[in-house]
């Protein structure tokens, strides 16, 4: 795998197609299992989640499993504006609904944190949350999600669905952005 370039930046394969398809793998057995006896509404995060979602929810063998959609954003460029929009909002009940999130990435915290809060306020029955990612030392509000799909330190990647200014979600493995030697 060759490196690719974004805005003048070059990144290099950080982890392999296979490598994520074996994680999202591991991770729908144990939620077929926690969720065996239940009709869990997994909820995708936009953009970022999309194709995760996808291949999880194909994973997951759970009959009664449904999925539904909301849109934050919070990240420019390469760096979290701290302050979290809600751009597309809740179009399913959740009340008396066992929810679990699935989210690309978990990096400050700030979107999840917030999310679980709104979420919340609807009185679902269980609120979970499964992460393809997750870089514990930039966490700086909430905890960590229940389920995770790899820990990473706190490099910019991209790749998957993760983006650079809309950029780079096509790619079929994640990248890491290049330090600079100097
Ligand atoms: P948080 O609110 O700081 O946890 O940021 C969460 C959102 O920021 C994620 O859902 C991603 O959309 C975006 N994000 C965080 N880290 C990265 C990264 O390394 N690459 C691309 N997007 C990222
Ligand atoms: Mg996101």
């Amino acid at each position: 795998m060759e490196e690719v370039t974004y805005q003048g930046l070059s990144f290099e394969p950080y982890i392999r197609r296979e490598e994520i398809a074996k994680q999202v793998h591991r991770l729908a057995e144990e939620i077929n299992r926690d969720y065996a006896n239940e009709k869990p509404l997994f909820l995708c995060v936009l953009n970022g989640s999309f194709i995760f979602a996808a291949d999880l929810f194909r994973a997951c063998n759970l009959h009664d499993a449904e999925i539904t959609f909301i849109r934050f954003k919070s990240y420019e460029g390469m760096s979290s504006t701290g302050e979290v929009r809600e751009i597309m909002g809740l179009s399913e009940g959740i009340e008396g609904r066992d929810v679990l999130i699935v989210e690309d990435i978990i990096d400050s915290g700030v979107t999840a944190a917030q999310l679980r809060k709104e979420l919340a306020k609807h009185n679902p029955k269980s609120v979970k949350m499964v992460s393809l990612l997750f870089k514990p030392e930039a966490l700086s509000v909430g905890k960590a999600p229940e389920y995770v799909g790899f820990e990473i330190p706190n490099k910019f990647i991209l790749g998957y669905g993760l983006d650079l200014d809309g950029l780079a979600r096509n790619l079929a493995d994640i990248y890491v952005l290049k330090e600079v030697k100097g």
